[in-house]
């Protein structure tokens, strides 16, 4: 017995004895005892108590692929090569990479749980099970590393609009691409290149959004966040939100691949929630002050200073300090 189906059977939120579960699964008590001692191990919260069985507190979203599949859009289908959930792994990006080298274009990675989530600067990604949204989509674009330029920002764009169809509206860009509601982030993109610098190489898309972050992984994210759960009440089973994440990213990739960052650079800049104001940018050893203005068709920022009009390909940025 898996223990994922342990977790399916207790996934209802209600009371299970241990001999119901047993019959139902069709193993000892005891073997369910041993797993069950694996669940809170999860981090999952579980009530025992005692004559009616065990419990977890709110029950469990997980991840079902035919929910996700009968979300999917037509087009999305078409893109779509194949979906895999997975139970905990390691990332999905690692995951995804790995399919790179069978030239897996159109692979989607998913899973309960990261062990090891990848955030962008070497950060890590809180990743806890049955809470958020963990994906990766290997794609694979023809001409070269050039070709790429911008399309992380261009995936937060199809997040917003995924996220706007899931009713959760108002949501903003940070550059690159963080996600943000509120100034609180909500989702996270980062990129992974493998190939030729100047042929066909292959991008592993990871898309990380908070769905309903349990208190206890709230502690080890060191920024502001905030969840899809805690602003609307709208259905945020993840297997939906999944589905209406591929029916944007899937065609944005191939339309990207035909027309790049250009096509998509205007939504971009209407949704940069730094657009006209006064920013600082870590850029190595540097800190250069100005004004966030936009970004060019390369996804580079370009920020208004004291020197002129100045484009950056990297950095981290954030709002300039109130100084008294
Ligand atoms: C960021 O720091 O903003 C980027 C976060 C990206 C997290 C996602 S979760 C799915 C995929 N797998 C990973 O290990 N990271 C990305």
């Amino acid at each position: 017995m898996s223990l994922e189906s342990l977790l399916v059977s207790l996934s209802d939120g209600k009371f299970h004895s241990g001999d119901e579960l047993g019959r139902a699964l069709g193993v000892s008590r005891t073997a369910i005892w041993k797993q069950l001692k694996k669940v809170g191990e999860l981090g999952i919260p579980m009530t025992s108590v005692k004559g009616k069985g065990y419990c977890i507190d709110g029950g469990l979203d997980l991840l079902v692929e035919e929910d996700v599949r009968a979300h999917l859009s037509a087009e999305a289908r078409e893109l779509v090569a194949q979906i895999e959930v997975m139970g905990v792994v390691d990332s999905t990006n690692v995951r995804a990479m790995e399919k790179a080298q069978l030239g897996k274009k159109g692979y989607v990675c998913t899973a309960e749980q990261q062990t090891a989530g990848k955030g962008r600067r070497g950060r890590k990604w809180a990743s806890p099970y049955g809470s958020n949204l963990y994906l990766s989509v290997l794609w694979e674009f023809d001409g070269g590393a050039s070709s790429l330029e911008g399309l992380s920002l261009a995936v937060g764009v199809a997040v917003v609009d995924a996220l706007a169809k899931a009713g959760v509206d108002d949501v903003q860009l940070k550059w690159p691409n963080d996600v943000l509601y509120q100034r609180r982030k909500m989702a996270g993109v980062l990129l992974e290149v493998t190939g030729d610098a100047e042929g066909p190489c292959q991008v592993v898309i990871g898309i990380g959004l908070n769905v309903k972050m349990p208190e206890s992984a709230s502690t080890s994210i060191d920024q502001p966040w905030v969840d899809v759960t805690s602003i609307t009440e709208g259905d945020s089973r993840r297997s939906l939100l999944l589905a209406l994440l591929l029916n944007e990213l899937m065609p944005l990739l191939e339309r990207f691949g035909a027309q790049g960052f250009g096509a998509f650079r205007q939504r971009w800049q209407d949704l940069d929630v730094y657009s006209g104001q006064e920013v600082v940018l870590k850029y190595g050893q540097e800190t250069i002050h100005g004004v966030a203005e936009s970004v060019d068709d390369t996804g580079a920022i370009l920020l208004r200073t004291a020197e002129g009009l100045r484009s950056f390909n990297g950095g981290e940025v954030s709002l300039r300090p109130v100084t008294t």
